[in-house]
């Protein structure tokens, strides 16, 4: 009995090719774009990332050369000559083999890498900026180097391009770990103990820092955008970062609610009653790139749906959720933070 060619298997047969095709080649797509962006080790945008990377070139081409040299052995013992040798060859073959190349291997790794250890202190003098890992957001304090008032800012975090800037970072409560893939190494954030890094960023650009800890409920969601500049632009964006918030804004009604709402007990506004520092600063929050410690877009409707649901958007966060305030009066805050600049 004939069986009738089932016609419509083949196509489905060219379609789960044609899928086929397409799903490897997005694989493929994404593993490259994968190197490149903001947040990528692999691209480096600074003196320290770059050391790591041409350190981890150096030993996956190493490893490499290795995984190739002792498959090659196994597959030449196993298939190409497989015979018995005689026990002195043997101990030879272990001797230079298992002992003298692996301790040369290490030996020639440890010279390559321990010079850049050198470079990777922290400079004697120039900016200095103080990190603190909260829950779940990012203190940052820029100390200059001409004695001048700290400027306090948060979950942003601007440098002036080729000059080594030293992090000094430290949590109140929980573990983080500070990470700026494309600069440098990361460290962690100890509670109780002041760790410091050194960066040098060498092109201009925004990139992404993380936090690569997990230290909690939002772990994932406490990001910070990373802005290297010029540093004449860096000298103009901290003085303007000094400076209060603005007197007179377009938003007095928002700023009345904010400071009548309690706001200001746990955040300051530089030039305003508020002064709490449980929260981050919000002198200028209306100009940083993102909110939520580098989560969410900056403008009026995030900001009246971050005090609204603050507790669901960051869970475990120290902040409530305002929701028992009228929308009405929800807004006119957002729009007074969004005019912060
Ligand atoms: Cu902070 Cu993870």
């Amino acid at each position: 009995m004939k069986v009738p060619t089932p016609l419509i298997d083949n196509e489905a047969g060219r379609n789960r090719r044609s899928l086929a095709k397409v799903a490897s080649a997005a694989l493929l797509g994404a593993l490259l774009t994968a190197c490149e962006g903001a947040q990528s080790a692999l691209a480096p945008a600074g003196d320290e990332a770059e050391r790591v990377f041409n350190l981890f070139v150096v030993m996956l081409a190493a490893a490499c050369l290795i995984w190739l040299a002792v498959f090659g052995t196994a597959v030449y013992a196993m298939r190409v000559r497989p015979h018995e040798h005689e026990e002195r060859t043997a101990s030879h073959f272990i001797f230079w083999g298992g002992i003298v190349f692996p301790v040369g291997v290490l030996t020639v790794l440890l010279l390559f890498g321990l010079p850049m250890l050198a470079n990777l202190r922290p400079p004697g003098d120039g900016l200095r900026i103080g990190v603190s890992g909260e829950q779940w957001w990012w203190r940052v304090t820029y100390h200059s180097a001409d004695q001048r008032s700290a400027v306090v800012s948060a979950n942003e975090i601007r440098l002036p391009v080729g000059e080594r800037t030293e992090f000094i970072l430290d949590s109140p409560d929980v573990i983080h770990s500070f990470w700026i893939p494309s600069l440098g190494g990361k460290l962690d954030m100890v509670p109780g103990r002041t760790t410091r890094l050194t960066l040098e960023p060498t092109r201009t650009g925004t990139f992404r820092g993380v936090c690569a800890e997990f230290c909690g409920p939002s772990h994932a969601l406490m990001a910070f955008p990373v802005v290297v500049m010029e540093r004449e632009a860096f000298d103009l964006w901290l003085e303007a970062r000094r400076a209060p918030a603005a007197e007179t804004t377009d938003e007095p009604e928002g700023r009345e609610l904010f400071l009548q709402a309690g706001c200001g007990s746990c955040h300051t506004i530089r030039g305003t009653p508020a002064a709490g520092v449980i929260g981050p600063d919000l002198t200028h929050v209306g100009s940083r790139l993102a909110l939520g410690a580098g989560i969410l877009p900056n403008d009026a409707p995030t900001f009246a749906r971050f005090i609204r649901d603050a507790e669901e958007i960051k869970p475990g966060s120290l902040m409530p959720s305002f929701s028992m305030l009228p929308d009405a009066e929800i807004s006119a805050i957002a729009r007074y933070l969004d005019s912060l600049e």
